[in-house]
């Protein structure tokens, strides 16, 4: 059966008797309008652990003034529906008041991977996301927390917040599902028009075209430069980055170390982010 709880005490009075029978726990932070990827997430952690714990909250501190908080889909009820279908054992719906109350006045802040790619258009959204992550570990104390390939560098920026501050939990990555032809799902999907949907899978076969360039030893940066030529022609608008990186540091390539290709960018009103093993 999936319990509810809203607040830290009724959390934290299920997790301990979770706790009282030994159980293993693992968590799984969302911001609802959850999708296939999200539910990956959640039966994945079934098998690592005895108890699941996700929580559902839409994290006003990583959206920028101009973002899309407001109109970010959301669906209690249906996510509730979802989540029992896959063996959730706890969600947590925590309201902005129980998270934040009026005087709450501290962030995380990191260097490292959070630096460039995503920080250089949304300067606030690592320390928003850091600063809520946190919070969710330290609410739930689970032992393992499940995160998402499709953000790469914040779960690069989660492990090194862990490692840092001797969180003593384990972080498990998980692949990015994607819908058959490619685009990886995303609960902003739903914002895209019929139109748009059709032209957005072209951003993962032209990271894919960009791999092969650099796995024949091709020229990476012409490759990058013709990748966003399509994507524009395609009918994207501006492109935020497609950059390659060292997929453990996010900083420059270093010879013999796996790489990532990475990329933003917007397709009308709608942001959409990629990456890909390379
Ligand atoms: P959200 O975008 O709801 O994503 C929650 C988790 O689901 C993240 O770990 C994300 O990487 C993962 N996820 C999303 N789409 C996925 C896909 N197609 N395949 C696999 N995993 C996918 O990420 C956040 O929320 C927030 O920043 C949060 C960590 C909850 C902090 O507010």
């Amino acid at each position: 059966p999936l319990t509810r709880a809203t607040t830290v005490p009724a959390l934290q009075a299920v997790v301990t008797s979770f706790r009282k029978d030994g159980a293993r726990i693992a968590f799984v932070p969302t911001m609802g309008a959850l999708h296939e990827g999200h539910l990956a997430l959640v039966r994945h952690a079934k098998t690592r652990a005895d108890k699941v714990v996700v929580s559902i909250f839409v994290n006003p501190l990583q959206f920028g003034p101009t973002e899309d908080l407001a109109r970010y889909p959301r669906n209690e009820a249906g996510d509730i529906a979802l989540l029992q279908g896959v063996g959730c054992d706890l969600v947590y719906l925590p309201t902005v008041d129980v998270l934040y109350p009026d005087d709450f006045v501290s962030r995380i802040e990191l260097k490292g991977p959070a630096l460039g790619l995503e920080t250089d258009f949304r300067p606030q959204f690592f320390s928003g996301v850091a600063t809520v992550v946190m919070k969710l570990f330290n609410q739930v104390r689970p032992d393992l927390a499940v995160f998402g390939e499709k953000d790469f560098q914040q779960l690069s920026v989660v492990r090194a917040m862990v490692r840092d501050f001797d969180l003593g939990l384990e972080i498990v990555p998980y692949p990015t599902m994607r819908e058959a032809d490619g685009l990886a799902l995303s609960s902003r999907n739903a914002y895209l028009s019929a139109d748009e949907r059709a032209v957005a899978p072209k951003l993962h076969a032209a990271l894919e075209t960009v791999r092969s360039v650099v796995q024949a030893a091709g020229d990476t940066e012409a490759a990058i430069a013709r990748a966003k030529a399509d994507l524009t022609a395609a009918g994207f608008g501006q492109i935020d980055y497609i950059a390659l990186r060292d997929a453990e540091t996010l900083g420059e390539v270093r010879a013999g170390k796996p790489r990532r290709l990475l990329a933003a960018l917007w397709l009308g009103k709608t942001r959409l982010i990629d990456n890909i093993a390379v």
